[in-house]
């Protein structure tokens, strides 16, 4: 049994007990989990008094936790799994560019419930250096709010203003490494050993040459190399993202303990879920890439069942934008297994689909899906079109070879397709990291632009604007129906295009993320009187779509989920099974013409035998002509099975 069911159990059989006493009781089951963890990282030879100043932290760390949510945690351990449950739908948003700052997001609330939105991932709003900080992921502070964003005070109000509407909120938690601006890195240029210690620092580069062997570059134009010498500490030190972000040394046990602390001080502002940033870098070691180590599993594991002890009510989101086989080991493995993160990107859906609409086939998908092992029970997906940052074109090279493509190839086409190569792609997006050697890059741009509205738009092509529109609802339509928590990027459900402005910045013009994160277009939204507009009517069907998942519980994640191939290679089917006999097919075409499917297995799992079923999305019923059932293009059907 993982801990987090373990604890629902030890909340339910003591509903009478205070708190207080919940906790020891939770300090006594994870104690043994959590000191061979510890010891497992740390030997005991040598770290058994930091093992003792853990032992002492927990405690304060719990006294530490506001009432009101220490309340909140053992509400959430007897009700079961939140993030799991069909009524959560989230957005992805930078405060600054939504509505000026956290005051100003407050005031749009009506607007992300009128859409159905109710859990908030808000980007960095912690204190970073002036200047280049990678979109505020170079922190000078944890927990100190950036002027620009409001106070310390504004954001404990906003937390408030979220609970009592029943909303969630996502902040990050910058695990892996601090910018050269954090305290820590302060003292240790000036050359306080302990600091030093806190990074890895080197007095020559005999070992960062070792390490370079390899180590993969995450950011080889802007920021190319693992390690920066720093010239007034006259050290080298591992910069793995930009030159300006230091990683943090794990293997030192004072590391871990501040940071748990660091950790807990941000859940104490009233923070549900923590997203673990690059959290598969946490450890590295010579000879490998010093990605998705054991060491790093347990670390995460680590920090679980600490933060499990003292605020159970809080989730971690793991953000392993790694290999597909690598992401579901995040939830944990082994005696691991449901104890690392209860959340996990579904970053390989998220490429796959990507794929899916560039060469209109789902072959790649399925292979991919199929092979990804059923994840704990407790566990769930985030499930998401675009984000702020690139798409990475992380696909098992085995799985394209069998479809019949080169790998090195298939990349290129996809490069070619979005990254504006090709004249008729519909696509305008940029290229990322673009490595001329290798012929390697990445790609950013909105989903709107990617999807060909930009294009479509700037043509006045009325019947590809009305293409685009489906592309983006069938995306959406599919994560919102998968099984997970759906994340919508702010913009995205009115369309947003790119935006050029960062070309303009000298601190943002070598980063085109900066393409894809784009200001709410808030005049569009004042103009949807104008009931024509076409990203009006986007946002209504996504609105439409987000309410019926709410009202729908085989959508919740149940791990109820089941691939059909259909044999028809444009075509996506899955289907969110339910023991209650009313199960949703969802019917996906990625091809720009329409498509049929033999109807007779449809008709054997039952979605006839009460009359023809109703498709949810355009709420008409579905019949077969001929045994077939057809799918315009780039249309998504939900059809439900009647009760
Ligand atoms: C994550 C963030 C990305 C950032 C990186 C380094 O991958 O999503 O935007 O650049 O971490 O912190």
């Amino acid at each position: 049994m993982n801990q987090a069911a373990l604890h629902r159990l030890l909340a339910l059989k003591s509903s009478d007990k205070t708190p207080e006493t919940l906790f020891d009781l939770r300090l006594s089951t994870n104690l043994s989990l959590i000191q061979n963890l510890f010891f497992s990282l740390y030997p005991e030879e040598k770290h058994g008094s930091s093992f003792n100043g853990l032992l002492r932290l927990l405690p304060e760390l719990y006294h530490s936790r506001p009432k009101e949510l220490k309340h909140q945690d053992l509400e959430r351990m007897l009700s079961g799994n939140w993030y799991q449950s069909e009524k959560i739908v989230g957005m992805q948003l930078y405060v600054e560019h939504f509505n000026a700052d956290l005051k100003g997001l407050g005031e749009k609330l009506s607007y992300l419930q009128e859409l159905g939105i109710n859990f908030l991932h808000i980007m960095p709003i912690m204190t970073r250096p002036k200047g280049e900080n990678d979109g505020g992921y170079a922190v000078n502070s944890y927990t100190q709010v950036a002027k620009q964003y409001g106070s310390q005070k504004d954001l404990l109000n906003f937390t408030q203003t979220l609970r009592e509407n029943g909303m969630y909120l996502m902040l990050d938690f910058v695990v892996n490494h601090t910018s050269d601006e954090f305290p820590w890195a302060k003292k240790a240029r000036k050359g306080d050993k302990k600091y030093q210690a806190y990074y890895y620092t080197y007095s020559d580069d005999a070992i960062p040459r070792a390490f370079e062997r390899t180590l993969p570059e995450v950011f080889p134009e802007t920021s190319p190399g693992n390690y920066t010498y720093i010239p007034e500490m006259e050290r080298w030190v591992m910069t793995v993202f930009n030159s300006y972000q230091w990683d943090l040394n794990y293997t030192n046990p004072k590391v871990f303990l501040e940071m748990l602390t660091q950790l807990v001080n941000l859940v104490n502002l009233g923070v549900d879920v923590v997203r673990f940033d690059a959290l598969a870098f946490l450890w590295k070691k010579i000879g490998t890439i010093s990605q998705n180590l054991p060491e790093a599993h347990t670390l995460v594991s680590l920090f679980r069942m600490c933060l499990q002890v003292v605020s159970p009510g809080t989730v971690l989101l793991a953000e392993a934008i790694v290999a597909p086989t690598e992401i579901v080991k995040y939830f944990g493995t082994g005696i691991q297994h449901g104890n690392e993160c209860e959340i996990a990107y579904n970053a390989s859906l998220m490429a796959l689909l990507w794929n899916s609409i560039a060469t209109k086939k789902t072959r790649l998908l399925y292979k991919s899906l199929e092979n990804v092992p059923i994840k704990p029970a407790d566990c769930t997906w985030l499930n998401y079109v675009r984000c702020h940052d690139d798409i990475g074109l992380g696909y098992e090279n085995e799985f394209i070879q069998e479809i019949g493509w080169s790998p090195h190839e298939h990349r290129k086409f996809l490069l070619d397709y979005y990254c504006q190569r090709l004249d008729w792609s519909p696509a305008k997006g940029l290229l990322f990291m673009y490595n001329p050697k290798t012929e390697d890059g990445r790609i950013t741009g909105s989903a709107a632009s990617l999807l060909g509205l930009e294009k479509a738009l700037d043509e006045k092509d009325s019947s590809r604007i009305k293409e685009s529109i489906a592309k983006i609802v069938l995306l959406h339509g599919i994560i919102l129906s998968f099984g997970g928590i759906p994340m919508f990027y702010a913009g995205d459900e009115i369309g947003t295009l790119n935006d050029y402005s960062f070309l303009e910045k000298e601190d943002k013009k070598e980063d085109s993320r900066w393409v894809n994160r784009p200001y709410q277009d808030w005049e569009t939204i004042d103009g949807f009187s104008k009931k024509k507009l076409p990203q009006y009517q986007l946002f209504k069907t996504l609105k439409k779509l987000i309410h019926i998942r709410k009202e729908h519980r085989v959508l919740s994640d149940a791990n109820n989920l089941k691939l059909y191939n259909t044999g028809n290679e444009h075509v996506f089917v899955f289907e969110r099974t339910s023991m209650e006999k009313n199960g949703m097919l969802i019917l996906c075409n990625f091809d720009e013409s329409p498509q049929v499917l033999n109807g007779s297995w449809i008709m054997k799992l039952g979605y006839f035998t009460k009359g023809e079923p109703i498709d949810l999305v355009s709420e008409n019923s579905i019949s077969l002509k001929s045994g077939l059932l057809q799918l315009d293009a780039y249309q998504i059907i939900w059809l439900k099975k009647a009760d």
